[in-house]
This record gives C-alpha cells, sequence and structure tokens, in this order.
C-alpha cells in the first residue's frame, strides 16, 4: 500500500503530538488549526504546548518535510479529527458540546474522496460517530467513505510514548471501516488494536474515565470522614491497601483537566436514570474543592484570633502534578475562591507561563515556604513532593508531604 496522506484536524494536546508521531512514522501529514497561532508554531517546529520531548520530535517532523500545518484541511486518504469536545454547563446536568466536531466534519466534507478514512479521536457521546457520518454524508452525497471511533487514553507527560504504545480501540461503522482505520494506525503504532463497533469504542472511553472518576471520588469521600474522625488519610489508605485485594487511589483538592471531570457527564447526560453512581461521584469530586476552602477559611479564622491577617500561599495551580495545563483545574478553583474571600493569597505554580493562569500572584516556593503563614498544597508537583515545607503550617490535600 503506497504511504497514506493524512489530515489531523485539531493540533491540541493530542492532535499535534499524534501528528508528529504519524509524520515519525512516514505518513505524509499535514495538520490543521483554526487557531492561526498553532498553525503559524507548528509551521517553525515550536510546540505551543508543553510535553517532553514534543519540541525535538517536532522540529524532525517538520524539518523531514513530513508535517506541515494549515488552517483548513487538503484532500487526504484519512482523517483524524482531535478537536475539544467540552460540556455545555446548563441546568443540574453539564450536556456535551459536539458544535467543535461538527464544525470539523463540515471542513474536510467538501474534500472527501471514495474509499477516504475519517476518524473521529475527540471523546464523545455514544451514538457520535453516526451522527458526523450522517452529517458528512449528506455533505458529500454519494461518496463512499469509511467512518470509525478511536479514542486516545494517552498521560498527559508521556504522551509521546503511549500514542505508540499503548492499545488502540479501533470501532468501525463497519467492519470494513474499523479495518481501514485499523490499518493506518498499525503504522505508528507498537500497542494491541482491538477492533470493535464505533458504540462500544465511544463507550469504552467513557467507561474509563468514568471508572477513574469513581474510584478517586471514594478515595475524596475517605479524606473527607478521615479529617472528621481525626485519622491521616494517607496513612490509612497505605494501610488498606496492604490487603492483597484493595487498591484505594490517592484523594486530592478535586478532579480537574479535561477528561476525567467532563466525560463521565455525557453518560449521566445520555442516562441521568440510570448512571447515579456515576453521577454522585461527579458531585463528591466537584464539591471537594468546596471543602477544601472550608478547611483553609478555618485555619485563616484561628490564626485571625492571635490578631494576624495570614498570607496564604497556594502550592500548586495546575489540575495535576507536573504539566501546565489549567483546564477545569480545582486548584485554581480553590485559588480564585480563597481570593474571591478576600484573603491575602499567593500561588506557587512551577508550569505557569504568561498566558495562564493571569490572575494569580506569583511567588517562589522558597518566598512562598519563608513568608506565608499557611502553605495550602494543592498539587502533588515534584519540587513540593521533594521540598522540606513546616509541617505546623502546611494544609496537605495532596500528599506532598508523604515521601514514598
Ligand atoms: N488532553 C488529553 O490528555 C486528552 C486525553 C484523551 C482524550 N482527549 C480528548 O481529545 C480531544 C482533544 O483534546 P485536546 O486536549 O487535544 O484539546 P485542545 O484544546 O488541546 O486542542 C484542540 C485543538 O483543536 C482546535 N480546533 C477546534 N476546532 C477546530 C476545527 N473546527 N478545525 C481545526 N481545529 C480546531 C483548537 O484550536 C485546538 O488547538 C477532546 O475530545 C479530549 O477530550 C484529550
Amino acid at each position: 500500500m503506497p504511504t497514506p496522506s493524512v489530515c489531523v484536524v485539531g493540533l491540541g494536546y493530542i492532535g499535534l503530538p499524534t501528528a508528529v508521531v504519524m509524520a515519525r512514522a512516514g505518513l505524509r501529514v499535514v495538520g490543521v488549526d483554526v487557531n492561526p497561532d498553532a498553525v503559524r508554531a507548528v509551521n517553525c517546529a515550536v510546540p505551543h504546548i508543553v510535553e517532553p520531548d514534543l519540541e525535538p520530535a517536532l522540529r524532525e517532523a517538520v524539518e523531514s518535510g513530513r508535517l506541515l500545518a494549515r488552517p483548513s484541511p487538503v484532500e487526504a486518504d484519512a482523517y483524524f479529527i482531535c478537536v475539544p469536545t467540552p460540556f455545555r454547563a446548563s441546568g443540574d446536568i453539564p450536556s456535551p458540546d459536539l458544535s467543535y466536531v461538527f464544525s470539523a466534519g463540515r471542513s474536510l466534507a467538501p474534500l472527501l474522496r471514495d474509499g477516504a478514512v475519517v476518524v473521529l479521536e475527540s471523546t464523545s457521546p455514544v451514538g457520535t460517530t453516526e451522527r458526523l457520518a450522517k452529517a458528512l454524508s449528506e455533505a458529500a452525497p454519494g461518496v463512499s467513505f469509511h467512518a470509525a471511533y478511536c479514542p486516545e487514553r494517552v498521560l498527559p507527560g508521556r504522551i509521546l510514548v503511549e500514542l505508540v504504545e499503548n492499545d488502540r480501540i479501533v470501532g468501525g461503522l463497519t467492519p470494513e471501516a474499523a479495518e481501514a482505520a485499523a490499518a493506518i494506525y498499525r503504522m505508528f503504532v507498537r500497542g494491541g488494536i482491538h477492533l470493535t463497533d464505533a458504540r462500544t469504542a465511544e463507550m469504552a472511553k467513557l467507561v474509563e474515565n468514568s471508572y477513574r472518576d469513581v474510584n478517586i471520588a471514594f478515595a475524596n469521600e475517605l479524606s473527607m470522614i478521615c479529617e472528621r474522625e481525626g485519622i491521616d488519610v494517607w496513612e490509612l489508605i497505605a494501610l488498606a491497601n496492604r490487603h492483597p485485594r484493595v487498591n484505594i487511589l490517592q484523594p486530592g483538592c478535586g478532579v480537574g483537566g479535561h477528561c476525567i471531570a467532563v466525560d463521565p457527564w455525557f453518560l449521566v447526560d445520555a442516562h441521568p436514570d440510570l448512571a447515579r453512581l456515576i453521577h454522585s461521584a461527579r458531585r463528591v469530586n466537584d464539591n471537594k474543592p468546596e471543602w477544601v476552602v472550608a478547611q483553609v477559611l478555618r485555619r485563616v479564622s484561628q490564626i485571625r484570633q492571635t490578631g494576624k491577617e495570614p498570607l496564604v500561599a497556594c502550592l500548586g495551580l495546575a489540575f495535576k502534578p507536573d504539566i501546565d495545563d489549567f483546564r477545569e483545574s480545582p486548584a485554581l478553583r480553590i485559588h480564585r475562591t480563597l481570593v474571591a474571600q478576600g484573603l491575602h493569597v499567593v500561588a506557587v505554580e512551577p508550569y505557569a507561563d504568561e498566558a495562564a493562569p493571569p490572575d494569580a500572584r506569583l511567588v517562589t516556593l522558597e518566598q512562598a515556604a519563608s513568608e506565608a503563614d499557611l502553605l495550602v498544597a494543592l498539587v502533588a508537583h515534584t519540587p513540593f513532593r521533594r521540598a522540606e515545607l513546616p509541617a505546623d503550617r502546611l494544609m496537605d490535600f495532596c500528599g506532598i508531604a508523604r515521601k514514598p
């Protein structure tokens, strides 16, 4: 089979590394993004996201001539859609916003030719690939193309490795579509490739993240019960996990990011009468930041009783350790709530850049440790875990004080 040409639509955390890995495997890749800054940066071989090892890999891909970026799709043998699928926070249950997926579909519909492969990678509610294929068929009548869904399961910080090594689930609208999409993944994936139908593949992604969310909610609930009981939750979990069939996850200040805090809602939105455990877990994790704020305010009022207005330092604002991603970050929410309460707040965020987060008064860890009356650990970034911080001023909501 001649080397296929590929169009990756959406050059964010998923699309850009995917385009780079495909180009490195020898595919001819055009990356597409509606954000002109992203297009410019990619063509200059400068990553506009932070991901280990991405910069040299991108440079190699661009310099080899196998990857270039454009503001709109070009005709290709295969299209991979990697655009955002956020939710709309309306009413009690947020609903998925699929406008980016359908807008991406509209942009490539005029280019579709017989035999083309269209793969949706964006996390999507069950049935989205069918709906997308229907919209494409209406926009490109008579064209016979293959539509498939392949969820992304990479861990930020290890994306370039996991894109290649993770197993992939490839769900086709037809078995031929699954096979056609899998043939392209086999060119750059070393993990197993498992074929199924599109609905099962869509569901698999939602279930994986709901599983994580429910288990984190269990740990978060335990942390609140333990606080009331005067028990160290970190020690408790370490001890309970000595049981051969128990593996409790670690609590934190909430659940954030683009995936675990979002995807379970797609199931709850579609099945509010059945997805009750998933819904409850979402609520537990969503409410954890409020509980953290209440704990901090209690300590602040104790300090105020001594006649002092305390300086509070939030350690970490990203949505999880060792990344620069602030989307749906519970730590950022806690920081903003403390500021809105009129507290004197600074933040330490080793991964902050000029763009995000714009509203924090950033200080170094050393400044915070010497000047703050309260160190509120929200994200277990490596420099925080390595530091010796004063236990009497530390409120540890993410386990940094527990050295491995
Ligand atoms: N980030 C992760 O770790 C991760 C992991 C697994 C799955 N996912 C899923 O992958 C999808 C993409 O996530 P992401 O983190 O890469 O998002 P992102 O916001 O980092 O990137 C999306 C990119 O798509 C571009 N875009 C939007 N509409 C477009 C259009 N019509 N045409 C071309 N470009 C367009 C945006 O400008 C942006 O650069 C989401 O569904 C997400 O849930 C993400």
